[in-house]
């Protein structure tokens, strides 16, 4: 096994990570799942805006019922209006953190521009990695009575590889099968060219931060947004985000070099076996000798656990964020109970996916009966009371305000979209008493308003808040959720429905329908 350890890993199509899917803009993609696992299964693709076609989001208990083992099911949906670096994952129980994972990138034209800053266009992918399965590490996170134990990953791996040291198992090898030969990834570059690194973090909950001895990086994209170049030492990745890095070859090669993904153990809790260090080889000679004259550099690492600034990023495509027509404000925290199963609540809502009843399905149901229920704007009464879904009835500009009551930090991301980052910060409150909002609500352009960075995921500081807005005009019901993987099954999502009007006019293919027949 790549990674030292022996465990069961699920794969698709005998690989690990998934296979790169690799499409121009305007493609359809047309992917035939077959799910040859013990436990039913669903792949979302994430970042993905499924304009039209909401059901083939991928999304257990939300966009469909899981496919059954067994049985098939073709994902077809058309990419339109986006490009750059995404990816794919199990969007069913804690599956992705098995290994159902795998990059998804997108072409368009508009590259042509780009291209001109690199030779070379690779994906990197770094994930935290369990020496046990998900599924059977989730009941003790889950028990009652132990407060914030996610499970602590065991080990990093880049491109789904990395060496681990067995002894740090002891003799005994504590139950696991270790081989000392494995492996870590090797970089081969060529003098004076210059490399375009895209990185994706497919983990369940570790946050890396990512340089390259002596080489600095520019950053050019963030989860799908071309921003204007960036120039950084180290970078900080949260889960299910991307960066896209232009590494110039124009050091030495008469030594090989580290790349190192250090595992930002602020994030995480104790576990005696992670080396957070994880490490590839970039080398120019093509050789796999260790590093001789390799230095890393003195910036000191975040030890708070939040995202890349992302006041440093700008969209180069610039873009004046509309004041919103309507603010929400979303709280969550978790609740330890002493004999109830470890829960989280947004707006005192944990959500448990219908699996059966997916809340788009219900939707449309309520929606051809011309149940009002399901039109009424804001927080919808026509779902359970394990959904929290708040309905957008016209297309409109929204305003999550969203407040951190944990002590964790936590990587949002929202389906379907993009939105604007228009602040966060590490304060328990938002400043009401200042003018701070009326200045972000602005018609105006200022330092808020004037081209706020645009992505999918970020990450909202313990006991911080975030504040993000976006154009709701995507209909469909849309997961907004902590990307954690440990989260989303104690409940950490909502959901919004948009336009309710034209969900009304939907019927569900039958092949969407059926797997929840079955
Ligand atoms: Cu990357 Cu709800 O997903």
């Amino acid at each position: 096994m790549s990674a030292g350890v022996n465990r069961t890993v699920l794969a698709i199509n005998g690989q690990f990570p998934g296979p790169l899917i690799r499409l121009n803009r305007g493609d359809t993609l047309l992917i035939n799942v077959t799910n040859q696992l013990p436990n039913a299964t669903a792949i979302h693709w994430h970042g993905m805006f499924q304009n039209g076609t909401n059901w083939m989001d991928g999304t257990t208990g939300i966009t469909q019922c899981p496919i059954p083992p067994g049985q098939s099911f073709l994902y077809n949906f058309t990419v339109q209006k986006q490009f750059g670096t995404y990816w794919y994952h199990a969007h069913n129980q804690v599956q992705s953190s098995d290994g159902i994972v795998g990059p998804l990138i997108v072409h368009a034209p508009e590259e042509l521009q780009m291209q001109q800053m690199y030779d070379f266009d690779q994906i990197v992918l770094l994930q935290d990695w369990y020496h046990d399965m998900g599924s059977s590490l989730l009941p003790g996170y889950l028990a009652s009575g132990n407060e914030n134990n996610e499970p602590v990953p065991d080990n990093g791996l880049i491109q789904g590889t990395n060496h681990f040291n067995c002894s740090s198992y002891g003799d005994g090898g504590d139950g696991y099968t270790c081989y000392d030969n494995s492996t870590m990834a090797v970089f081969s570059i060529e003098q004076n060219k210059r490399y375009r690194l895209r990185f994706i973090n497919t983990g369940a909950i570790g946050t890396f931060q990512v340089s390259v001895d002596n080489h600095t990086l520019q950053i050019i994209e963030a989860d799908g947004t071309v921003v204007s170049p960036l120039t950084v030492h180290r970078f900080e990745i949260a889960v299910a985000e991307r960066y896209s890095v232009i590494l110039t070859a124009n050091q030495s090669s008469n030594t090989n070099y580290w790349l190192r993904a250090e595992m930002n153990t602020f994030c995480l809790g104790e576990n005696g076996v992670l080396d957070p260090e994880v490490l590839a080889l970039v080398t120019y000679t093509n050789t796999t000798t260790m590093p001789t004259d390799s230095a890393d550099w003195a910036d000191a690492l975040d030890d708070v656990c939040q995202d890349l600034n992302n006041t440093l990023l700008s969209p180069a495509a610039t873009e004046q964020a509309p004041p919103a027509d309507v603010l929400y404000e979303i709280s969550f925290s978790f609740e330890i109970g002493d004999y109830a199963l470890d829960v989280a609540r947004i707006n005192g809502t944990s959500w448990t996916p219908n699996i059966k009843n997916p809340t788009l399905n219900q939707a449309i149901t309520g929606l051809h009966t011309s149940n009002s229920s399901f039109t009424t704007a804001g927080v919808s009464s026509a779902f359970s009371e394990n959904q929290l879904v708040i309905t957008l009835p016209t297309v409109q500009v929204v305003d999550f305000l969203i407040l951190n009551f944990d002590d964790g930090a936590h990587p949002f991301h929202l389906h379907g979209h993009v939105f604007w980052v228009m602040a966060t910060s590490q304060d328990q409150y938002f400043p009401w008493n200042t003018d701070l909002y009326s200045q972000m609500n602005s018609t105006s352009s200022n330092s808020y308003t004037a081209n706020p960075m645009r992505r999918d995921v970020v990450t909202i500081n313990a006991y911080g808040w975030a504040l993000i807005r976006f154009r709701s005009d995507n209909p469909g019901l849309w997961a907004f959720h902590c990307h954690i993987i440990w989260h989303l099954e104690a409940g950490l999502l909502m959901q919004f429905m948009a336009l309710p009007d034209v969900i009304k006019s939907w019927t569900l293919p039958n092949d969407v329908q059926s797997l929840c027949q079955s």
